[in-house]
């Protein structure tokens, strides 16, 4: 195989409670990495379209995952990469970690002797701690893997996989406004209070529970944030009224996505989704911001090859 077509989904971290431990995969938003082997040895972005991003492979986290794995293995190999961003940097849903996801995952596809998906989870960590100047696993595991994915650990690197609920779904509301996770993580607290700790321990207890047992009302309870929401809320215009309006349809959790400005919110039925779009459409409308929409559901379907 000379070339390789991937698919990388975009995901959605924290789920609230769970800062940069919990992270799952949605479907139908991703992002596309073409990955081409070259006669010498250079790793060369040809393109990126959707976004203006650096094409310096020093600066892009596809080519920085793709340097540590090639360092890893030790092989001396050139890559040519085409991506095309179907979802911007900078909402909240992913980007940088589907493009490091996306990378390894074609790289070694065109391996001689490729390692299993599983492995290459630190070599996607390397491209996505560029971007957001942390090493945080929890879109980047969900985009590789697919899935609803927890990190117990990072030093050893240690996680499992929920169970998805494939059932719900998603809502996302992405308000044209950027918010850098880089600058979005300096505004987290660096400390907490164990009053502060044990409430978001107990929901994220709790979450891992609701999922097992489909228990939504409980999953709703669970998906509230002690942590980055209170600071990270005031980015996102309109935040209150959205998470009012999903309320208002029972949506069975609402959250911040990622370091947002999108937010993400889980329904049972179909039509109280469309209600609650609509609505929020006509809210942006009137305060002249204009806002896009995801409509998904989790999958446990990670990075794929597509030609
Ligand atoms: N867990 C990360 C954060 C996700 O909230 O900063 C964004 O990449």
């Amino acid at each position: 195989m000379e070339s390789i077509k991937v698919h990388a989904p975009a995901t959605v971290a924290n789920v609230g409670c769970g800062y940069d431990t919990i992270g799952f995969a949605l479907d139908g938003v991703y992002e596309e990495i073409i990955v081409s082997k070259r006669s010498d040895e250079r790793l060369v972005l040809q393109s990126i379209e959707g976004a203006d991003l650096s094409l310096d492979p020093e600066q892009n986290v596809a080519t920085i995952a793709a340097k540590a794995l090639l360092n890893h293995i030790g092989i001396k190999a050139g890559f040519d990469f085409q991506i095309k961003k179907f979802f911007r940097p900078g909402s909240g849903l992913g980007s940088s970690a589907s493009s490091a996801a996306g990378a390894v995952y074609a790289v070694n596809q065109l391996l001689p002797n490729p390692l299993k998906t599983s492995e290459l989870l630190p070599f996607a960590l390397e491209g996505e701690a560029f971007a957001s100047k942390c090493y945080h696993a929890d879109n980047v595991a969900p985009s590789l893997l697919g899935g609803f994915i927890a990190i117990r650990s990072y030093d050893p690197l240690d996680y499992f996989a929920l169970p998805i609920a494939n059932e719900l779904h998603v809502l996302i509301v992405r308000p044209s406004v950027e918010v850098k996770t880089s600058e979005a993580k300096g505004i987290v607290p660096k400390s907490l209070d164990i009053a502060t700790a044990r409430n978001q321990w107990g929901n994220l207890a709790s979450l891992v529970h609701a999922m097992h047992m489909k228990n939504w009302s409980r999953l709703k309870a669970s998906i509230q944030d002690f942590i980055a929401e209170p600071v990270r809320k005031s980015l996102i215009p309109g935040y209150e009224e959205v998470r009012t309006v999903a309320h208002d349809h029972e949506c069975v959790g609402f959250n911040i996505s990622g370091s947002g400005p999108s937010m993400f919110s889980l329904f049972t039925a179909s039509e109280s989704l469309e209600k609650a779009k609509r609505e929020i459409n006509v809210f942006y409308k009137q305060k002249g911001i204009s806002c896009d929409f995801f409509t998904s559901r989790m999958s446990d379907v990670g990075c794929q090859i597509i030609d």
